[in-house]
């Protein structure tokens, strides 16, 4: 099987995940099931589950246990869109190939979607209990990561960064700063907690942080990149949304060739990390490498 095929059966695997995962839609409340069916189901790259369960099955996991974890991860990351691209934030209307949450749901069920995710994301990690009592100290391992990792010294506090300096010129300490919190963060947390749920050591975890901080860095490095180069059907998102919100970004800061010589070199030293732990990094090796020359 090629790498395409390869990565598409994990998509269609990680998305039964997610709609055995979301609620059902029902109650005086059904709206923000349906808003949060309306994000989370709009496609996306899948990345951060996908990591989870490459990770997972580096280290030799074996059962259900993780499934909850990939749709919390998932949710997670979904709500952080949401958010992130309401009026207050970055203002964008387009998500995922199609109006943004609260252009459709309006502005309140906007921000309800985005709390609804991310209060259902631990509700759903929560249903590991049941399904694998025999590993609880994994589990709450595993939750610890996720719960710090999308907090204020993670993902929330990188956003607040980011929005706080909007229309700053920003150091380049600075902007490391924001993009290790605002992306690698969740990166971290999905290969580490898929790591976790697997049985992984202490060291190993580390090394899959490390791993994972390199690859988010270069990510977000990418997304700054497309959002010059790319165009917005390809991106399904607007492209200039920088721009429009005076961002300092890698390309504002070191122009764009520098910036893909970064995603390269940060990528390139992620693989050589992985290979200390397997020599084949087999299809997690090929998913790192193929990020650097996305297109979306
Ligand atoms: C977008 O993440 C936000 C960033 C951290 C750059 P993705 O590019 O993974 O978005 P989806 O999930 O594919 O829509
Ligand atoms: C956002 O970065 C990262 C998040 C934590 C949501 P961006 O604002 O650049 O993400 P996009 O380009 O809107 O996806
Ligand atoms: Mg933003
Ligand atoms: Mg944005
Ligand atoms: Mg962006």
């Amino acid at each position: 099987m090629n790498f395409k095929d390869e990565y598409q059966k994990r998509v269609e695997y990680i998305e039964s995940i997610l709609r055995k995962y979301l609620p059902k839609q029902e109650g005086y409340q059904k709206i923000i099931m349906e808003a949060m069916e309306y994000s989370l189901m709009a496609g996306g790259k899948r990345l951060r589950p996908m990591l989870m369960w490459e990770s997972f099955c580096l280290f030799n996991g074996e059962g259900e246990i993780i499934e909850p974890f990939m749709a919390a991860i998932e949710m997670i990351h979904t709500y952080s869109l949401v958010h992130d691209d309401l009026p207050a934030m970055d203002n964008d209307e387009y998500r995922r190939g199609r109006k943004t949450t609260h252009v459709v749901y309006g502005e309140d069920m906007g921000i309800l979607a985005g709390d609804a995710l991310l209060n259902y994301a631990f509700e759903t990690a929560c249903r590991a209990f049941d399904i694998a009592p025999e590993n609880s100290r994994r589990i709450g391992e595993a939750l610890k990561i996720l719960s710090g990792k999308a907090g204020i010294y993670g993902m929330i506090g990188g956003q607040v960064v980011d929005v706080k300096e909007s229309g700053h010129r920003l150091t380049g300490d600075m902007l490391d700063f924001i993009y290790r919190l605002k992306t690698s963060a969740l990166i971290e947390s999905s290969m580490m907690t898929g790591a976790v749920l697997a049985g992984a050591g202490a060291e190993e975890i580390s090394t899959m942080e490390t791993i994972a901080r390199r690859i988010g860095l270069a990510f977000q490095i990418q997304d700054d990149i497309l959002d010059v180069t790319s165009t917005t059907e390809v991106l399904g998102k607007p492209v200039h949304s920088d721009e429009k919100n005076e961002k300092t970004t890698y390309v504002t800061w070191k122009g764009l060739d520098a910036s893909k010589e970064e995603v390269a070199r940060m990528t390139d030293e992620a693989v050589r990390e992985l290979r200390v732990i397997r020599e084949d990094g087999g299809f997690l090796e090929e998913l790192l490498k193929s990020l650097v020359y996305r297109e979306k």
